[in-house]
């Protein structure tokens, strides 16, 4: 039988992968720009890291991490989120020491036994930015414009933004009690996951995507109803940050997370194109996790983006590396004037492809045009002779006649034809 890979895990392809590049330097470029630096933390955890941060009653614990023994008879658990080992690393490495305040951000893969479809698999990607050591409701306005900047920085104008708040431990318990009561009238109604999840995490009735729950959950009351001064002021004042710097959002009071460490703000990203997947990118505060944790009382708050998700919503435009160059060759007599061409401008930073295998010059030019190289050149003995060859413009077929060498072609691009062809910074089919 043919070895496959495991389901809901996939390879990420060399066609597919410019794509990733263009996300995974986007993303780099805005958050450095917000003076964040990168975190790398192992895959594994200890299980019991999740267990106390994400919480017991969550979908994620219950049902979805890829725990096992090791042969030390230890409890591991491949990281079904970034957060919680971030901020492992950030207690037991005393970085709060060195300054409170740290921007981190992260990206790797991640693993939760879900049912893979469409935007949902088993090892998928994030990328996330974390802050500590800030209360203030500026700083959450600072993560929702930054997360709104690296949409537009890819040029996407999907998804949009929704926050909410979720309250304290000094309001929460209130609003739990009047939910409760609400759904208590109505649990006949409810699916079995809801009415299990009742005494443990009855909220998540609020995002059940089954009709029945939805439908008796209408009038639901509002958590935003029921938030303490203290929550109240820090959801405005978010609001009007946010306001302050133009950044489009919506409230969605029936948004709750999927993890247990949030308070006050939580927002998510959202789309529609995804179906059921339709969020691209979630997150909150979390002034509690550190000192559940056994780190000082120190909040935080941050994101993550899911890398496969946006990889979709970018959809099919092209991201490989083009060539700027193909050399075909006449004959074999020709091979080490275009090797040598090609070494000379590999060592230059032009990106060059030739012929390895003695083609016909009809193959060659095909191959040129696959792969969409922007010139080609044809060496034969004349050219060889003569030390100069014709360039040709494959996009219009313009012809320049330049020396056999690095300047001779550098002359070519710097006759107004625009810059080399960027790295994996932008969509090629936008240059
Ligand atoms: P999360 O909502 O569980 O939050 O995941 C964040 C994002 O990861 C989702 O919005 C989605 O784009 C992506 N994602 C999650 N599960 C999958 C999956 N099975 N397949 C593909 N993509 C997926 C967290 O993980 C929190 N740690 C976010 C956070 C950071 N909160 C504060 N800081």
């Amino acid at each position: 039988m043919a070895l496959t890979a495991i389901k809901g895990f996939n390879d990420i392809l060399p066609g597919e992968s410019g794509r990733w590049h263009y996300i995974e330097e986007a993303a780099r470029r805005v958050f450095e720009l917000n003076g964040f630096s990168e975190i790398r933390v192992p895959v594994m955890e200890k299980t019991e890291l999740f267990c106390r941060s994400i919480g017991d009653a969550t979908d994620i614990v219950e049902k979805e991490m890829y725990s096992f023994t090791d042969k030390g008879d230890n409890s591991i658990t491949l990281r079904p989120e970034g957060t919680a080992g971030v901020m492992r690393a950030y207690i037991e490495h005393k970085l709060h020491a060195l300054d409170p305040v740290a921007k981190l951000y992260y990206l790797g893969p991640m693993f939760r036994y879900e049912r893979p479809q469409k935007g949902r698999y088993r090892q998928f990607h994030q990328i996330g930015a974390e802050i500590t050591g800030v209360h203030d409701p500026l700083v959450d306005a600072q993560v929702l414009n930054m997360l709104t900047a690296f949409f537009h920085e890819i040029g996407l104008d999907e998804p949009s933004l929704q926050i909410n708040s979720l309250g304290c431990p000094e309001c929460r318990p209130a609003y739990r009690a009047a939910l409760c009561s609400f759904l208590e009238e109505r649990m006949g109604e409810l699916c079995e996951d809801c009415r299990r999840r009742f005494s443990t995490n009855p909220l998540r009735a609020l995002d059940c995507k089954v009709p029945g729950c939805i439908q008796a959950t209408v009038g639901a009351p509002s958590v935003l109803e029921h938030l303490c001064a203290g929550c109240d002021d820090h959801f405005s004042a978010v609001r009007s940050y946010l306001d302050l710097a133009e950044t489009p959002y919506s409230i969605n009071s029936r948004m709750v997370r999927g993890l247990d460490y949030y308070t006050r703000t939580t927002f998510e990203m959202v789309t529609t194109q995804l179906g059921s997947q339709s969020a691209v990118a979630a997150g909150g505060r979390y002034d509690g996790l550190i000192q559940q944790l056994g780190g000082p009382a120190i909040p935080g708050i941050g994101f993550a983006m899911g890398v496969e998700r946006i990889a979709l919503l970018l959809g099919q435009r092209e991201f490989a590396s083009l060539p700027d160059l193909f050399i075909a060759t006449m004959g074999a007599g020709e091979r080490n004037a275009a090797f040598k061409l090609m070494d000379g401008l590999l060592k230059a930073g032009v990106r060059v492809e030739m012929d390895y295998e003695g083609k016909s010059l009809k193959s060659q030019m095909r191959r040129a045009d696959k792969l969409k190289a922007r010139f080609s050149v044809v060496i034969g003995g004349n050219e060889v002779a003569s030390g100069s060859a014709a360039f040709k413009r494959m996009s219009d077929g313009i012809v320049t006649e330049a020396s056999l060498t690095v300047a001779g072609f550098e002359a070519v691009l710097a006759q107004g034809r625009g810059d080399l062809h960027q790295y994996s910074t932008a969509p090629v089919s936008e240059q």
